[in-house]
């Protein structure tokens, strides 16, 4: 027995048609995040979204620290024949300035970005471990007095909690030393800056989560100058209540900075992705405000951020993924969407 094609094509128009519909919302009025909040307002952006003309004005009134989406990684920096560009980040970094607002570096090692220009040192001259260093000296010191913190390793933990992931540089510079190392190269570079592990799924994942904390604890031991947690907070519309709560609490416990550095709520990477649109709007908001009253509620000197992966739907990653989702807590008009009312809502004095 086949579907046949209209109905399912018909069916997949008229979701999309009832997907617009469930969330053409009343228009929602808010305070602007960043005065809303007793903590740093954070936000994803990417060089070439500094000409949008609708976008910049509701950056520039929404939010107070700007982390580089993708051009202070090294997928950007590091050329074919291992030079560095600077352009975008310079570009980024001066929007900062300008704006006021603060500057957070994403990220120096991360295990999904191994340059040809590493992989080919291989019996070449340079030492693997002086061109790591060298690399997160360039990087981190070019930044230096305007970063307030860097997102020194990314994604470390396996993705079921069962241990580190492998890359190149654990294989080159050891599972622990190379993270040991990229965070004293990075304080050798910033005397200043706030150097964090970043990592996904502490909220969904307690083993995970239970791993990173363990992480966090042996770098310490290890004489890693590390100075916060980042949990990137990518979750979807039904996660169930007090997981965030949790989690938070969890992370904060080891005494470091906290930083919420990529939050989104997915609505089609929940569990029921036909489940009633209305519904999944609906848990988007109550996630967004437990997350909003579980990082307000940590004790002042452990808030160092919250930043959201995206302003506009239109712009999140996440609809590269699926169209259909709508993560972020303004419409693709810019318009304050009822997940937005929701976080502040949630945020506590
Ligand atoms: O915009 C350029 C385009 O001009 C160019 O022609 C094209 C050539 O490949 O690249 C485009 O840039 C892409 C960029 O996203 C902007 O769309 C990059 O290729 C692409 O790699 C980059 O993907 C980013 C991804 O990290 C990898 O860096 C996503 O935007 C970004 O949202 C995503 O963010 C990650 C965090 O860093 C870590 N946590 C998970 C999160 C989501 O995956």
């Amino acid at each position: 027995m086949t579907l046949d094609r209209r109905i399912v094509l018909g069916g997949g128009l008229a979701l999309a048609a009832c997907d617009r519909r469930a969330d053409a919302q009343t228009p929602v009025s808010i305070p602007p995040l960043r005065s809303a909040a007793a903590f740093p307002v954070g936000v994803c952006v990417q060089e070439e979204q500094l000409g949008d003309p609708s976008l910049v004005p509701l950056i520039a009134a929404q939010i107070s620290q700007v982390t580089p989406e993708w051009e202070m990684k090294m997928e950007y920096i590091v050329k074919d024949d291992g030079s560095f560009r600077f352009e975008a980040p310079d570009r980024i970094a001066a929007f900062a300035r300008a704006n006021g607002m603060r500057l957070f570096g994403h990220t120096l090692i991360w295990y999904a970005q191994v340059p040809g220009a590493f992989e080919r040192l291989e019996g070449k001259r340079i030492k693997f471990g002086d061109a790591y260093r060298n690399y997160i000296l360039a990087v981190a010191g070019r930044y230096h007095g305007q970063a307030v913190g860097w997102d020194v390793v990314n994604e470390a933990v396996a993705e079921d909690g069962n241990g580190w992931r492998d890359s190149l540089w654990s294989q080159k510079l050891g599972k622990l030393q190379h993270m040991v190392l990229a965070f004293q190269h990075a304080r050798e570079a910033d005397p200043d800056a706030v150097l964090f592990l970043n990592d996904y799924n502490l909220e969904n994942i307690p083993r995970k989560r239970a791993t990173f904390m363990k992480l966090v604890e042996a770098l310490l031991k290890a004489g890693a100058p590390i100075g916060g947690v980042g949990t990137q907070t990518h979750l979807a519309a039904d996660l169930a209540p007090g997981e965030i709560t949790k989690a938070l609490k969890d992370l904060a416990s080891l005494g470091l900075m906290v930083h919420v550095s990529e939050m989104d709520v997915s609505l089609t990477r929940s569990r029921g992705v036909l489940k009633d649109r209305s519904k999944l709007l609906a848990g988007q908001s109550r996630v967004y405000a437990e997350a909003a009253e579980a990082f307000s509620s940590l004790p002042a000197a452990q808030r160092f951020a919250f930043t959201h992966w995206g302003l506009r739907d239109k712009d999140s990653w996440l609809k590269r993924e699926n169209p259909a989702d709508a993560p972020l807590l303004f419409d693709d008009a810019g318009r304050p969407k009822a997940a937005a009312a929701a976080w502040i809502g949630g945020l506590r004095a």
